[in-house]
């Protein structure tokens, strides 16, 4: 018998500080609504210089970690197109944090933000192929084009961790996909850039016209049609973003169905909407935004589309196990995003210089107040320096 292989537990970490995007539209001298409502965005996370993608993962992961599934970690992949450092992997930094035992294999995948759904799939397989392991896939980024630019808008940051399993209680995943690869320059960060280079209306062209040939292409797999999905979710840099993918294929969709994907879609925003773009894990986040928010019964299955720039897409599917409340947080989840403090333009333009630079320069971060579990507590000799606060 073919195992049940897929996501057993999610966990969410973001900081806890926001802009609220009112606030920049008229720092910036734009109307509120083209932000809410032509882009799609609410709010957007902080990233403090406290916290890097491997800070922000090891929260993430901490929340669903227990004992016993540290013991039967066997992987750690770790996807990010925010990385801290060209050699030594993130994946590396993290199993040392959560304290993994050492006969786990750890690395770092990278493709814009497709990398965590690499790590997704290839934990699958694994899992398939010794279903007594469990991996542990992280999709972790901090999304920066800088201040007064057209994409500062869909900046964001955070981190999604993800054990894949077998049997596992939220997602079961299955085995057939679709992807597409092509040498796009739609966006992309050469060495020694802090900031990505976008083309953006061009990039948002590529990414439609990805979904068209992976939708295209996995329904000819598999006959499927529109019809067999509860919810169709979307990698979301922005929510206009989703938005313009659904309704390319809503047209194939009865009302009725047409109705129910636009409710799940709504559902699978909202997070995402008061978080913004998390690169890699903005999938994921969506997923989990569906599950806390939507109205999912065991057995619907839900189609997931991953775009990561320069180029790479996928569309692969997953059921919904009859035991998924039980594989995150729900109020700690709303809590996180509840009891994040608004930040003005002038703190986040600030925060925004004083992450670690490129200079290699000795660094002591101010501390006193950090509130996470895991935190940056500067750089000494070129290295980081890693911090776990005990708690309860
Ligand atoms: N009220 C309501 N809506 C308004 C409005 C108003 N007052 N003013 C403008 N709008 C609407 C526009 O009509 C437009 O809607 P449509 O796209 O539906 O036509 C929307 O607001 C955006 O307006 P513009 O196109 O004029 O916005 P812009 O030129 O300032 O830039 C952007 C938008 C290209 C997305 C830019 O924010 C950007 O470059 N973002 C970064 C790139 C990006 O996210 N690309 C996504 C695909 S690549 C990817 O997915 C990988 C990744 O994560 C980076």
């Amino acid at each position: 018998m073919t195992e049940t292989v897929g996501i057993d537990r999610m966990g969410f970490y973001t900081p806890d500080m926001y802009l609220e995007m009112t606030d920049l539209a008229l720092a910036r001298g734009e109307d509120p609504a083209k932000y809410h409502v032509g882009i799609g965005q609410d709010k957007q996370a902080v990233i403090p210089p406290t916290q890097d993608v491997v800070t922000m993962a090891a929260n993430a992961a901490a929340q669903i970690l227990t004992p016993a599934d540290k013991a039967a970690i066997k992987m750690v992949l770790f996807g990010t197109e925010s990385g801290v450092d060209n050699s030594k992997a993130t994946a590396v930094y993290l199993a040392h944090l959560l304290d993994l035992p050492a006969d786990t294999r750890a690395v770092e995948i990278k493709q814009a933000c497709y990398g965590a759904t690499a790590g997704l799939q290839l934990a699958a397989d694994y899992v398939r192929a010794r279903p007594t392991a469990k991996v542990l896939v992280i999709g972790a980024d901090i999304a920066r084009y800088g201040l007064h630019t057209a994409g500062e808008v869909t900046q964001g940051g955070g981190a999604v961790a993800m054990l894949v399993t077998a049997q596992p209680r939220m997602l079961a995943l299955e085995p057939v996909s679709a992807y597409h690869t092509a040498d796009v320059m739609d966006f992309w960060r050469p060495l020694g850039r802090t900031e990505a280079l976008v083309d953006g209306r061009y990039s948002t062209n590529v990414y439609l016209d990805f979904f068209k040939t992976v939708w295209a292409a996995y329904q000819a797999q598999t006959q499927r049609t529109i019809a067999d999905f509860a919810a169709l979710t979307f990698h979301i840099p922005f929510t206009k973003m989703g938005l313009k993918a659904l309704r390319q294929v809503l047209p194939e969709a009865t009302p009725d169905q047409q109705a129910h994907l636009q409710a799940a879609f709504e559902a699978s925003q909202l997070d995402n909407r008061n978080v913004g773009n998390l690169y890699t894990g903005s999938l994921y986040l969506s997923i989990l935004s569906l599950l806390r928010h939507g109205h999912l019964q065991a057995g619907d299955r839900i189609g997931c589309y991953s775009y990561g720039s320069g180029a790479e897409g996928e569309f692969y599917s997953a059921i919904v196990q009859p035991t998924f409340r039980q594989g995150f947080d729900d109020e700690r989840l709303t809590a996180l995003l509840a009891n994040r403090r608004a930040v003005s333009v002038a703190e986040y333009e600030a925060l925004f210089t004083q992450r670690l630079d490129l200079s290699g320069r000795d660094v002591q971060l101010p501390v006193g107040e950090v509130s996470a579990q895991y935190y940056l507590a500067g750089r000494q000799q070129q290295q980081r320096l890693y911090r776990q606060r005990i708690v309860d």
